[in-house]
């Protein structure tokens, strides 16, 4: 039977060019390389400068997705952007994107917030408008500047944070509704707000009218991801008609390498096949699958034709996966 699918057409990725390493961290804080490493896999992460915008790390994303994607920015019906440390309160920073990508005026903008969510929300979102026929063409971006939300003297949560984008194209194209086909084969997207306390931003618009740090009840969430994580991987994989031997690559939310390897097991996927960047980009939230998915398509590791499974979890909370055929 055929059907609508969103095929992953274009991909694009980016980091700031400053870069800290653990050992510049141990200058700032009580912390030590030895410590960030064994805890979390973590050595190096990417700042954006003060002047240095969400905007502007999207935008260089978007356009290496745009070129990869061999279209022009005219063609694209929606942009798609997730993230939580967004340009200005409103309007969403999307819209600012879009503009300075030269999208057509009429063309629909908006910002996701699901924290390290985000990614695989937009992707969800954005798939429904075109298995819907809604739209053809969809921008999906996730773009972070969490060294801004990340409070400095606090060596529990600012040696795992980092700043980056990734974005991908998608493009309406027929399937035959079987797991051969290429395209997105199944997204799943969950919360639990009970949870909404153990990871916050602490300040607000309502609240603290500050955009506040991040906090987190560190133990919980480790406990709850890999739980999470497990169960999105497992659903979309059920939902695709999959087994976890048929999947190529797992690309996860890039929280800390002990959540990622508990997941892999829990799957009972080798070790090859998980992709782990969190060693030079931290957990940039949203952006972490994106950048992780268009690094590795672009050094050729995960090819057309591969079956990945994507996954994340984060504050909320929030969890996902998606089944998609490159
Ligand atoms: N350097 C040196 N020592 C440190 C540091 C640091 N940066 N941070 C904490 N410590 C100390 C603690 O003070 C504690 O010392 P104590 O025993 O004297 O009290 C000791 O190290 C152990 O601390 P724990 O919190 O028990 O360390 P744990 O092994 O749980 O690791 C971590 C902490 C890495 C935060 C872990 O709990 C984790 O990864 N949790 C998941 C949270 C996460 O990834 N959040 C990101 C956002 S959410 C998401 O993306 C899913």
């Amino acid at each position: 039977m055929t059907c609508i699918r969103s095929e992953i057409i274009g991909h694009g990725h980016y980091l700031p060019a400053k870069e800290l390493t653990n050992d510049d961290l141990a200058k700032i804080v009580d912390t030590n390389d030895e410590w960030i490493s064994t805890r979390t896999g973590i050595k190096s992460r990417h700042v954006a400068e003060k002047d240095e915008y969400t905007s502007d790390l999207a935008l260089k994303a978007a356009e290496m997705a745009i070129k990869t994607a061999g279209i022009k920015a005219e063609e694209i019906d929606a942009i798609v952007l997730a993230t939580v440390t967004p340009d200005n309160t409103t309007p969403a920073t999307s819209a600012k994107i879009a503009g300075k990508l030269g999208m057509r005026v009429g063309a629909a903008a908006m910002d996701i917030s699901a924290a390290c969510s985000g990614f695989v929300y937009a992707l969800t979102m954005a798939d429904n408008m075109i298995r819907l026929g809604q739209m053809k063409t969809v921008l999906v971006v996730s773009a972070e500047t969490l060294s801004k939300i990340t409070d400095w003297t606090d060596r529990n949560t600012c040696v795992l944070f980092g700043d980056g984008a990734g974005a991908v194209v998608l493009r309406a194209k027929e399937g035959n509704g079987t797991s051969e086909d290429t395209g997105i084969l199944a997204t799943k997207i969950y919360a639990d707000g009970t949870q909404y306390e153990n990871l916050l931003c602490n300040g607000g618009v309502s609240t603290t009218q500050t955009s506040g740090y991040i906090w987190m009840n560190g133990k919980e969430v480790f406990k709850y991801a890999i739980n999470s994580l497990s169960e999105a991987a497992e659903e979309v994989m059920k939902m695709g008609q999959v087994e976890a031997k048929d999947i190529d690559w797992l690309v996860p939310h890039q929280a800390n390498v002990r959540i990622i390897s508990g997941v892999g097991q829990k799957l009972g996927l080798p070790e090859e096949k998980v992709i782990v960047t969190i060693d030079h980009q931290a957990n940039t939230s949203a952006a972490t699958i994106p950048l992780a998915l268009s690094e590795k398509m672009t050094d050729g590791t995960i090819k057309k034709g591969d079956l990945v499974v994507l996954n994340a979890m984060g504050a909320g909370f929030t969890w996902g996966g998606a089944l998609v055929r490159i």
